[in-house]
């Protein structure tokens, strides 16, 4: 139903088979205006070709194409505007998409090879804040568009459970922690420990000495700092798992940096034997011939190992069990040298895989223009966020519906909607700032938006007591109402996979949004329910349209309730 690609077909032919297929769908057009048709075609690359003037060349072309497809064919100016059959167009249009419900714009790009999607990953004894929260959103729906083009999404929730911090934090612990308060509020009280301690290192640096000597014992499985640090872990991971209840998202493996403890020591061995390491001060480093790129640390002068050392043991693991073909790191621009530096190291050892690595950067959240850190304690909760969101998505529920049945359910799947759908309809390059208003935002451009665009399309097919019947689908209202729902509705397939490509679910929730807007207009000016003679056609596009706005928000990570 890509009508691109029909066309090129015909203009292939028509042009005697001079220029590429691939090339002519690249220069198709959607014209700016819609008095200008459906598509266009610039005839000016091929003027060079032809040696005749392009508006020649667009006379031409119109005089010899035609189709069932296309009402009519136009030459203006140097273009070829082709105006698609609105009748035709429409019922192949609805017919596929009640035909195949949630796997129409379901394709097989992927053919099946493994991707693993190493996201989220917040780090262990933290409080979850809102910058993991892009990581998790952006993962999870980059998994759901690769599950939805045909590959095999692994989703990797790599936990920042072992570092020097952990070392710092034992300190912090034995020197001002109790248990009993720890017990009882655990991550606040890790967080404030691990603030004081920054703090008090300020004054005695003698303190970060001593977080490192208790993290080399960590390494080397001291009992008392096992047993502290698995403590640590689990409570942290208690409350991780709400976050992710909370918003519906699941992981294949939670193999954090601690995981890698016992694994570096070979790849350790690897770059010795393959004389890749240099000594630098005493540490261990990788250096390279790029001039811009610093060596990359494996081993500090005391033996202990980084966070590119686990790296670097975590990928090959992971090529090891899942044989990817890709494997994707959904992690802040801040950390791209990191990346470059570890992804280099890989490619110096051989490894000719490391072409499937790709570091998938988004930018940062920012607090009055600035970074919010953990450090200073400076961090928002997400969870405390999330809760906020569905309370208030509760009173609208309240105040609205209030016979509403499944009210905590809607309210959660609305409250989390507006979160995720604000995270996600920005490209993820851009920074955001963040604002709590914004955010909780159900109006305009948001999830809930889209959501209640949906829950009205749903109420639309229960009052005109709609039975599906994909054979008699027959439109023949050829408004502009209807053919821009139309047009919409057919680009979706095309959206996924230009999404999927650019790892950018941005694509999808602006796509969204779209198809709301000119659902509502069609609303508003349509009369759906009045006609019996259109009553069936018009409601198999509302039951399109529920299909589409349901699969859509899916994909991003978002429920779809039928009632709101
Ligand atoms: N835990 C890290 C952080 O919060 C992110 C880990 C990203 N993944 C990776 N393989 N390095 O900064």
């Amino acid at each position: 139903m890509n009508y691109k690609i029909d066309l090129s077909d015909l203009l292939f032919k028509a042009l005697d088979g001079k220029l590429d297929k691939n090339k002519l769908v690249g220069l198709i057009e959607k014209p700016k205006y819609s008095h200008l048709g459906d598509l266009a075609f610039p005839c000016f690359e091929l003027s060079k070709h032809y040696r005749k003037p392009p508006q020649t060349i667009a006379i031409e072309l119109a005089n010899k194409i035609e189709s069932p497809l296309f009402e009519k064919v136009e030459a203006t100016g140097g273009y070829l505007n082709v105006f698609l059959n609105k009748q035709s167009v429409s019922n192949v249009v609805l017919g596929s998409v009640v035909t195949n419900k949630n796997h129409y714009g379901t394709n097989n790009v992927g053919n099946g090879d493994v991707v693993t999607i190493d996201f989220s990953s917040p780090n262990i004894a933290k409080p979850f804040s809102m910058g993991h929260l892009r990581s998790t959103v952006i993962g999870n729906a980059i998994a759901l568009l690769l599950d939805k083009c045909g590959y095999k999404p692994v989703r990797i929730n790599y936990l920042g459970d072992w570092g020097t911090q952990f070392g710092k934090l034992i300190v912090a612990y034995k020197l001002w922690g109790n248990e009993q308060t720890v017990r009882e509020n655990p991550i606040k009280e890790l967080l404030k420990l691990y603030v004081k301690f920054h703090e008090e290192a300020e004054i005695d640096p003698q303190l970060n000495e001593k977080g490192r000597e208790w993290f080399k014992k960590l390494e080397e499985a001291d009992d008392e700092a096992i047993s502290l640090w698995e403590w640590f872990r689990g409570e942290s991971l208690k409350e991780f798992s709400k976050v992710y209840d909370l918003l519906g998202i699941r992981f294949d493996s939670y193999n954090g940096e601690a995981f890698y403890n016992d694994k570096m020591e070979d790849v350790v061995e690897i770059l010795q034997e393959k004389n890749l390491l240099e000594t630098s001060d005493g540490a261990k480093v990788v250096t390279f011939n790029e001039k811009s790129l610093p060596p990359c640390l494996i081993k500090k002068s005391d033996g202990t190992t980084l966070y590119a050392t686990r790296d670097l043991a975590a990928a090959i693991y992971r090529q090891n069990t899942y044989n990817f073909s890709k494997s994707l790191y959904i992690v802040g621009n801040e950390q791209s040298l990191h990346f470059k530096q570890f992804f280099s190291v890989l490619e110096k050892m051989g490894y000719q895989w490391h072409n499937g690595l790709a570091h998938i950067p988004f930018g940062m959240i920012l607090k009055d223009g600035k970074k919010m850190s953990t450090r200073k304690g400076k961090v928002v909760l997400l969870e405390e966020v999330l809760n906020e969101a569905i309370q208030l998505a509760e009173q609208n529920i309240l105040a609205k519906n209030p016979n509403l049945e499944s009210k905590k359910e809607v309210a959660n799947a609305v409250g989390t909607g507006a979160i995720i759908f604000h995270d996600l309809k920005h490209f993820r390059q851009n920074d955001i700032e963040f604002s709590l208003q914004d955010m909780l935002k159900f109006e305009g451009e948001t999830g809930p938006y889209v959501q209640y665009t949906h829950a009205r399309a749903c109420s639309l097919l229960r009052k005109g007591q709609y039975e599906e019947d994909v054979d008699s689908i027959h439109v023949v209202d050829q408004d502009h109402y209807t053919w821009d729902v139309i047009i919409n509705l057919m680009k979706f397939p095309e959206v996924i996979e230009k999404a999927t490509e650019s790892y950018d679910p941005s694509q999808i929730a602006k796509y969204l949004i779209e198809l709301s807007k000119s659902f509502n207009k069609y609303y508003s000016s349509v009369r759906i329910l009045n006609d019996e003679d259109h009553k069936h056609s018009r409601l198999s596009l509302v039951h399109s349209i529920t299909i589409v706005l349901k699969e859509g928000l899916r994909l991003l990570g978002i429920k779809a309730p039928e009632e709101m």
